[in-house]
């Protein structure tokens, strides 16, 4: 049998099986005030198995911070029993489940941020887009942080890490990938500062290091992960030698024995569709330099999961899409049982249609 259905320690927890929820934004939470839904409960609390890892959507720290409408928050009082519940639902199938927090950065539109500008670490000019009650809008253009601001958005990291913490979570995971705030901070194509947090890569990483400091001080190292996605594309990212970038990235993460890094593969298209024909890159560069736990993530089907975690490249592998219509994933993969096909028009928004309605092969074999 493979590793990938066999024990694992990560962090403070003892899992049972490799075989981890990604997470994925899929804009159902209850407008306005984006009050987490009982559906997403019911989602998460599906996808939950005993002693596995669930990582919750990106879930933004403030209202400058968000980018789609219908998307995950953790800011304001109103949106604690929402969130309780959901923590509530994967416990109550002996589920771990991690928070994903996350800035959106450039990556967002006045009417998404509370009506002020997006920032980033630096102007440069940028195409993508945000999510408002206009559907997809170009992204409003944005202006660089002064270095006066910075502690105030290291302190909403930590005061939604608390939030996450009161609320019942397991742990958390800082979205550092994607191209959103942490990464436009990383990369040398998004951070042109010739402050203390720009230039060579140890300053690039100042920001990544404050925030993942800010996630430890609440919750020890043994409960925070971090998210970072080498050569992604989604959100106009680049770097000049994202092999070095996130070499560096992964050691000065080491450093804090956090729960685990977790890295995006960069045959994953900005869209979250695959360039065909490329193999696990990403995570066998940077384990040489992590010696924590590592969760493979992008493009991962039975064969392909096996054979990161059997070889020893990767500890655990995070599946999305696949994931997203069987709720059970680890029991058919294990069973080697068939998928039921993903469903791409129900991504991003939506009522329980392809959400929560996807039966597991228990439930089907009862009926
Ligand atoms: C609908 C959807 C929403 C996503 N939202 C997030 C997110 O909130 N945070 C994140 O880090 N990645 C997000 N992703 C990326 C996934 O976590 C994952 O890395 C990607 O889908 C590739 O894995 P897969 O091939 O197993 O689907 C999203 C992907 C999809 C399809």
């Amino acid at each position: 049998m493979s590793r990938l259905y066999t024990p694992k320690k990560v962090g403070a927890y003892s899992l049972s099986h490799r075989v981890v929820l990604a997470p994925m934004t899929r804009l159902r939470t209850i407008q306005p005030g984006d009050i987490p839904s009982p559906m997403m409960a019911d989602f998460y609390g599906q996808r939950a198995s005993k002693d596995g890892l669930v990582i919750i959507e990106g879930v933004s720290i403030s209202i400058p911070a968000r980018s789609y409408l219908g998307a995950a928050s953790f800011y304001h009082d109103g949106q604690v029993a929402g969130w309780k519940a959901i923590a509530d639902a994967v416990h109550a199938k002996g589920g771990r489940a991690f928070m994903q927090l996350i800035h959106g950065g450039r990556q967002s539109h006045v009417e998404m941020t509370g009506g002020v500008d997006p920032v980033a670490p630096s102007v440069v000019p940028f195409e993508g887009v945000a999510l408002t009650k206009d559907g997809f809008v170009p992204a409003s253009p944005h202006r660089a942080l002064g270095i006066e601001e910075i502690p105030g958005i290291i302190e909403e990291f930590r005061v939604a890490a608390q939030r996450a913490f009161d609320a019942g979570f397991d742990g958390v995971e800082l979205h550092g990938a994607n191209g959103y705030l942490v990464d436009q901070f990383i990369q040398d194509g998004t951070n042109k500062r010739t402050d203390a947090y720009g230039g060579p890569v140890e300053n690039r990483v100042r920001f990544l290091r404050e925030a993942v400091e800010a996630l430890i001080s609440v919750w020890g190292a043994d409960r925070v992960g971090v998210r970072i996605s080498p050569s992604g594309e989604w959100g106009g990212i680049s770097d000049s030698n994202p092999e070095a970038t996130f070499s560096h990235v992964a050691k000065v993460l080491d450093g804090y024995k956090i729960a685990y890094l977790h890295v995006i593969e960069p045959r994953i298209k900005g869209d979250s569709t695959l360039h065909e024909g490329h193999g696990v890159v990403a995570s066998a560069y940077l384990r040489p330099h992590f010696t924590g736990t590592l969760i493979a993530a992008g493009g991962f089907d039975r064969e392909g999961a096996q054979a990161v975690v059997d070889s020893g490249v990767a500890d655990l592998v995070a599946f999305g899409r696949h994931f997203s219509s069987n709720p059970d994933l680890p029991y058919r993969l294990k069973n080697n049982l068939p998928l039921t096909p993903y469903v791409r028009d129900a991504f991003w928004g939506g009522d329980e249609k392809n959400y929560s309605d996807f039966p597991a092969i228990q439930d089907v074999e009862t009926v």
